[in-house]
């Protein structure tokens, strides 16, 4: 080899050995970077949403995760008026049912759409309860009306609002005091509920209060599902799973006469993922007065804590939502008293059967039925209770 080729080799080996020194540096100086400026936080935004008919703001809060999932909620009722997953392909869609404005919040008979309900969710039986001799009157249940926290509930207060957030998740915290005998209930109720948002596609709820008198409380969450996206599709070909092995019989005013039902062998056996509409129409007792499914479901395993209550899934879109809760039991309705007179948030109205809730809760009438599990709360006690939703697909 000639000197000068042997010079030329040389100096090339240099510069390969230098370049790849410096791309290491590089490299190491990536790594070097700090860990919270490499994620991606969970953020929270907040606009206005107008105001209530009594000139009240209403707040809209939008968290917002890596992944692209959004989550919009009001501060009237909580609720939540609009919330994306992924189906299979990646394509995030609105898989809730709500409206665009405040003024559609407060038409006359919306049934809870995607509110926060208390301070006792379901139905009392004939609006009375005692406590301690006392016996206390709420608003009846009359039909459809009054029920989930009487005539104004949590769900058509306005709550305060405050942000957190850590490296992986942001909350809102709403905060509502409940005064002594509003809706006719005792105690001055504290009440925070905490809507945490992480990178998994997970909305964690926190429910939390205390009182100055003894009472009664049972909160909810009560989003109206529709996996496919689509809220003209009823929700009667997507597949639901809830781990319980009994469930409340109603009477003909939907409150559980206190029977403790074997799911075994009626169309309330969903220990086996099924689909909805597979037996929404057989003749049955307990689904006419239903109209469909609109009972309580002993959960399995209450002594537990937190566990995988309920899933549902849209075989089309891939949409698998699972619901866990430290809470005894679940509300699982169908959206039968949607008759297509409300307007939908893409056109058209809100038909029947074109949502689900999945509401997770102590068993209705527990103030008076002594064999449910207790919903008292007392001075000094501490109500605290959790519910997860998870999006993924499959
Ligand atoms: C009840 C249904 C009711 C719906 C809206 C559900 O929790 O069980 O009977 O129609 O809420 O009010």
């Amino acid at each position: 080899m000639s000197t000068l080729k042997r010079s030329f080799y040389l100096l090339t080996l240099i510069s390969v050995c230098l370049l790849s020194m410096q791309c290491k540096n590089e490299k190491k100086a990536d790594t070097n970077i700090p860990v919270e400026e490499m994620k991606n936080p969970v953020t929270i935004t907040k606009e206005s949403f107008g105001t209530t008919k009594d000139s009240i703001p209403v707040d809209k809060y939008i968290l917002k995760n890596e992944k692209g999932m959004e989550i919009s909620i009001i501060t009237y009722g909580g609720i939540i008026t609009s919330w994306t997953a992924p189906d299979k392909n990646g394509t995030y869609k609105d898989i809730v049912l709500g409206f665009d404005s405040i003024q559609k919040y407060q038409l006359p008979g919306v049934p809870y759409f995607g509110a926060l309900i208390g301070r006792f969710g379901n139905r009392i039986a004939k609006g009375k309860f005692t406590l301690d001799g006392t016996q206390y009157t709420l608003a009846t249940n009359d039909g459809q009306n009054h029920l989930h926290g009487g005539v104004k509930g949590f769900d058509k207060v306005v709550w305060n609002a405050a942000e957190t957030s850590t490296d992986s998740t942001a909350s809102l915290v709403l905060t509502y005091l409940s005064k002594d005998m509003e809706e006719g209930y005792p105690g001055n109720l504290e009440t925070k509920v905490t809507y945490t948002l992480n990178n998994d596609n997970q909305l964690n709820v926190l429910y939390e209060a205390t009182t100055d008198k003894k009472t009664v409380i049972n909160l909810t969450q009560h989003s109206y599902f529709n996996l496919s996206g689509d809220f003209s599709k009823p929700i009667v070909g997507e597949e639901i799973t809830i781990h319980a092995d009994t469930f409340l019989p109603v009477d003909a005013t939907l409150i559980p006469t206190g029977e403790i039902k074997d799911v075994a062998n009626t169309p309330f056996d969903f220990r086996q993922a099924k689909v909805i509409g597979k037996d929404i129409n057989v003749q049955d007792e307990q689904l006419k007065r239903g109209l469909g499914y609109d009972h309580c479901w002993v959960l399995n395993n209450q002594n537990e804590g937190m566990r995988l209550a309920a899933t549902a899934y849209d075989p089309e879109s891939g949409r698998l939502l699972e619901v866990s809760t430290d809470e005894p039991a679940i509300q699982f309705y169908t959206g039968n008293f949607l008759d297509g007179t409300l307007p939908s948030k893409q056109g058209g109205t809100y038909g029947h059967r074109t949502g689900f809730c999945l509401e997770t809760q102590h068993y209705p009438d527990s103030p008076n039925q002594r064999d449910f599990p207790s919903v008292v709360l007392s001075p000094g006690d501490k109500y605290m209770t959790k519910t997860s939703f998870k999006f993924s697909v499959k």
